[in-house]
């Protein structure tokens, strides 16, 4: 009997933002990607893991602003020190490109024309909240004040952290933008909708489908259950990002062109190196795809993503893997507790193989968070890296040494396990 064709198989991990450091949140999530990548190369499938920065917004366009730089030169730098951290980390991706890039340009025009064309895009004024000295619209965490229920002053956008309020900014006492200051003004300008309501059944049959774990197909219907709402995917100027063609001054939400930038750099990947591109995204080829992510964004994979897939005529996902969030001693990381670990100044102290083997072991298939026990760490680490791992290695240096003139063999080809386990024992000094 012939062995089974190898599969065919794309993976991604979401797209980092290009204003900060990596931190070990980050890292779990490629390592776990990493890890199953890994696994399926090493059963002989042809699988390529492509990520790529998340490079547009108004974060990072005020980010450049502060350091009297272009955001074209933030995201580069940014860029290089996530390439080198993740290196560091011994992920292997076969491609890491930016979402400021021209393949995802004529992506996000081409996936936008396919969405106007099929009636998928709607369009009317809205009215936001404005800063008139910067005169730079306001999302709601670019907004502070006073909470209009418990009074705790210093609160941002749209609920109140001693409180757990909700509101909108502008019902904030004396709401001022977090950028300059100012009193912001109401203003209204035109933005641009995709009509996901009109996905309601499809999305029921994807969430039905078991493409999702059930936690995150139970959360996700919960919000259709509650009724899809249109979704604003543009933003006006100024805004770092790109132009939606024929409407000078809008702009595509970054959230719109972050997931096309799995497409584009697996294009950029493709155009580098002659691998043939379209089955890996139109239907019908024999190919799989999988997004791994965190469980904040299950919105956007799991339900804006997939329908703009199947507006714009291009294959759904075979599967989402969602992770939960990274804890420190049992807490959210924090700044100000000490606890928030980025992935460069975790590297000045500890070897990366330690934290990949913490997060193997602990990851699981689950949603629930992941705890990384300071404590449990030295343990684990000493009991399982050194004590096992490390053990073999150095018992089988002195087999090495003692029946095989401290000589490895070529691996053997075909075994599945790269030949570690077929060496022959010579067997003329002492049995293992
Ligand atoms: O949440 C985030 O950090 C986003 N930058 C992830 C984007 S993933 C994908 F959609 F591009
Ligand atoms: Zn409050």
């Amino acid at each position: 009997m012939s062995a089974p064709a190898p599969r065919k198989i794309l993976v991604t991990s979401a797209l980092p933002y290009a204003n900060g450091s990596l931190h070990l949140g980050h890292l779990l999530e490629q390592v776990q990607t990493d890890i199953w990548v890994r696994f399926q190369k090493s059963r002989g499938h042809h699988c390529l893991y492509v990520c790529a920065d998340d490079a547009h917004g108004t974060a990072i366009m005020l980010t450049a602003e502060k350091l009297g730089i272009t955001p074209e030169e933030q995201i580069a730098a940014v860029q290089q020190e996530h390439m080198r951290d993740s290196a560091r980390f011994l992920i292997g991706f076969d491609n890491y490109h930016t979402t400021h890039s021209e393949e995802n340009r004529i992506w996000c025009e081409a996936i936008y024309k396919r969405l106007k064309d099929n009636n998928h895009i709607a369009s009317r004024p809205i009215t936001q909240a404005y800063d008139p000295e910067k005169q730079l619209f306001l999302a709601d965490r670019f907004i502070k004040g006073t909470c209009p229920r418990c009074k705790t002053a210093d609160q941002y956008g749209d609920n109140c952290e001693a409180c757990g309020a909700t509101y909108s900014p502008m019902d904030l006492i004396d709401p001022v933008s977090a950028i300059s200051g100012a009193k912001p003004i109401e203003k209204d300008s035109i933005h641009f909708f995709f009509k996901l309501p009109e996905f309601a059944a499809m999305l029921q049959e994807w969430l039905a489908s078991d493409t999702l774990q059930p936690q995150v197909a139970n959360k996700l219907r919960e919000w259709t259950d509650a009724g899809l709402q249109e979704w604003d995917i543009s933003r006006d100027a100024p805004y770092f990002g790109f132009e939606i063609p024929g409407e000078p001054g809008k702009y595509f939400y970054v959230w719109l062109d972050a997931p096309i930038g799995y497409i584009a750099s697996f294009q950029n990947y493709c155009d580098r190196t002659g691998h043939p591109f379209d089955e890996y995204w139109q239907h019908g080829g024999a190919t799989e795809l999988y997004h791994f992510i965190g469980k904040d964004i299950i919105n956007f994979h799991g339900l804006f993503w997939p329908a703009m897939l199947h507006s714009a005529n291009l294959r759904a996902p075979t599967a989402i893997y969602a992770h939960g969030f990274l804890t420190v001693n049992g807490t959210k990381m924090s700044k100000s507790r000490g606890t928030f670990i980025k992935a460069s100044t975790y590297l000045e102290h500890l070897d990366a193989q330690y934290l990949r083997y913490y997060f193997a072991a602990k990851l699981s298939s689950s949603v629930d968070d992941i705890d990384l026990n300071l404590e449990d760490f030295v343990q684990r680490v000493n009991a399982d890296v050194v004590g096992k791992v490390v053990n073999i290695a150095s018992r089988c240096a002195g087999f090495l040494r003692n029946g095989f003139d401290n000589t490895l063999s070529e691996p053997l080809r075909g075994t599945g396990d790269g030949g570690l386990l077929h060496r022959r024992w010579r067997g003329d000094r002492r049995s293992v």
